[in-house]
């Protein structure tokens, strides 16, 4: 079930954004949420969300591996 997928988000710089975007006919944003860094998020996809957009340099811990972001040049 998608609701049981946990991804963690750990900032690497200030100001990352995770950014939740809808499930759905239309893909909006729906949240977005700030972390500094060192700070770190823990979310799922869920009936609302079903992609998430991360801006900024962060580590990415998810069940395919750890993806790293990039900050912008
Ligand atoms: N209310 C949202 C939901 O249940 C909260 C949420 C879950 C969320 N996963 C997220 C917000 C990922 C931003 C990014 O879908």
């Amino acid at each position: 079930m998608s609701q049981s997928d946990y991804i963690v988000i750990e900032a690497q710089e200030d100001g990352v954004h995770v950014i939740g975007l809808t499930r759905g006919v239309d893909t909006k944003f729906h949240h977005s949420e700030k972390l500094d860094a060192g700070e770190v998020m823990i979310a799922q996809f869920t009936e609302h969300t079903s992609a998430m957009k991360i801006r900024g340099k962060a580590k990415i811990y998810t069940s395919y591996g750890i993806i790293e972001s990039e900050s912008k040049k």
